[in-house]
C-alpha cells in the first residue's frame, strides 16, 4: 500500500483510510491525487477484508479545491481532455460506504469530494464553501447539484453566487454533514462510525448505499420499485438466512458477504 505520492493509505481493522497528502498545496486536487485516490478506492472496494472507507485530509485542510495551477490557462477542450471531474462520478460507483472526515478548509472540489462520500463527519473548525465564482467559473463536480440537494436552493445560491462559506455547525443544521465534533476527536469519531458500519452485512450495506443514492436519480415510483427488487434479491443471499436465523436464535450474526 505504498505506491502513492499524493495520498497516504492505511488499514485499521476493517476500515481503509485514505488521507489526502499535498500539504503545501492545501491538498489541491490535481490529476495525480485524484487518480491515486480513485485507484486506492477501487482496491479497497475489491478487498473483502475491508468493510468501510474513510477519506480525510489534515486538521487544517480537507482540500482547498481543484488545483488552480493545473487548470489555469487551459481551454474548454483541454479541460475535457484533463478529465479530472469524471473521477467524482467514479467515486459514486464504489460499493462500500465512505465517510469523509473533514476539518479546516473544505472548498470547491474539496467540498464536492466530501459530498461524493456517503457521510460527512466534521470538526468544529471545518469550513465549507464553493468559491469558484471568484475564479470566473462555476463548481464543476457537484457543487451546484449535490449541494443544492443537500442544503436546499436558498443556501446553495448564496454559496455559489456569493462565496458564502458555512461553518461546521451551519453545515450540520443545513443537512450537509452528519456530525460535528471538537478538533481533537472528529477523526477518531469518523473512524469509529466507519468501524461500526464496516462489520455489518456487506451485501446489504452495498444495496442500502446504492438505493439511497438512487433516490437522487429516480422518481419515487421507480426508486420504490428498484428498492423492492433489491430487498427481494437479498433473500437469495446467505447473509439474509444468517441474519434472520441469528435473530430467532438470539445470537450475533456472522456475515459472509454472500
Ligand atoms: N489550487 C492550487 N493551489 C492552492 C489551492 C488550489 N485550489 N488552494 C491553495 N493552494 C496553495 C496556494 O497557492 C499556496 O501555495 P504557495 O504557498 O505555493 O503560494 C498554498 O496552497 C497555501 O494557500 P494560501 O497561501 O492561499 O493560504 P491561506 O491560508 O491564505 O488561504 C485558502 C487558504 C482560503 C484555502 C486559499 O488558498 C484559497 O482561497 N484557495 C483556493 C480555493 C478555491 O478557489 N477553490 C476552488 C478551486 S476551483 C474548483 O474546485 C473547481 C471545481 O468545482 C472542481
Amino acid at each position: 500500500m505504498s505506491e502513492y505520492t499524493s495520498i497516504l493509505v492505511e488499514k485499521i481493522e476493517q476500515v481503509a483510510l485514505s488521507r489526502l497528502n499535498r500539504p503545501k498545496a492545501y491538498n489541491a486536487l490535481n490529476k495525480e491525487l485524484l487518480a491515486e485516490l480513485m485507484g486506492a478506492l477501487a482496491s479497497f472496494d475489491a478487498d473483502d477484508s475491508i468493510g468501510a472507507i474513510v477519506i480525510t485530509g489534515s486538521d487544517k485542510v480537507f482540500a482547498a479545491g481543484a488545483d488552480i495551477s493545473e487548470m489555469a490557462g487551459k481551454s474548454a477542450v483541454e479541460m475535457c481532455d484533463l478529465d479530472n471531474i469524471s473521477i467524482f462520478d467514479k467515486i459514486m460507483t464504489i460499493s462500500k460506504p465512505i465517510v469523509a472526515a473533514v476539518s479546516g478548509f473544505c472548498l470547491g472540489g474539496g467540498s464536492e469530494l466530501a459530498m461524493s462520500c456517503d457521510m460527512i463527519v466534521a470538526s468544529e473548525s471545518a469550513v465549507f464553501g464553493q468559491p469558484e465564482i471568484n475564479l470566473g467559473v462555476i463548481p464543476g463536480a457537484g457543487g451546484t447539484q449535490r449541494l443544492t440537494r443537500a442544503v436546499g436552493k436558498a443556501l446553495a445560491m448564496e454559496m455559489v453566487l456569493n462565496d458564502r462559506r458555512i461553518t461546521a455547525q451551519e453545515a450540520l443544521q443545513a443537512g450537509l454533514v452528519n456530525r460535528v465534533y471538537p478538533l481533537d476527536s472528529y477523526f477518531d469519531e469518523a473512524l469509529k462510525l466507519a468501524g461500526e458500519i464496516s462489520v455489518r452485512a456487506p451485501l446489504a450495506l452495498a444495496a442500502c448505499k446504492k438505493m439511497v443514492n438512487l433516490a437522487y436519480e429516480k422518481s419515487l415510483k421507480k426508486g420504490l420499485a428498484e428498492e423492492r427488487q433489491a430487498f427481494y434479491d437479498l433473500f437469495d443471499s446467505e447473509d439474509q438466512d444468517e441474519g434472520m436465523q441469528a435473530f430467532l436464535e438470539k445470537r450475533k450474526p456472522e456475515w459472509k458477504g454472500k
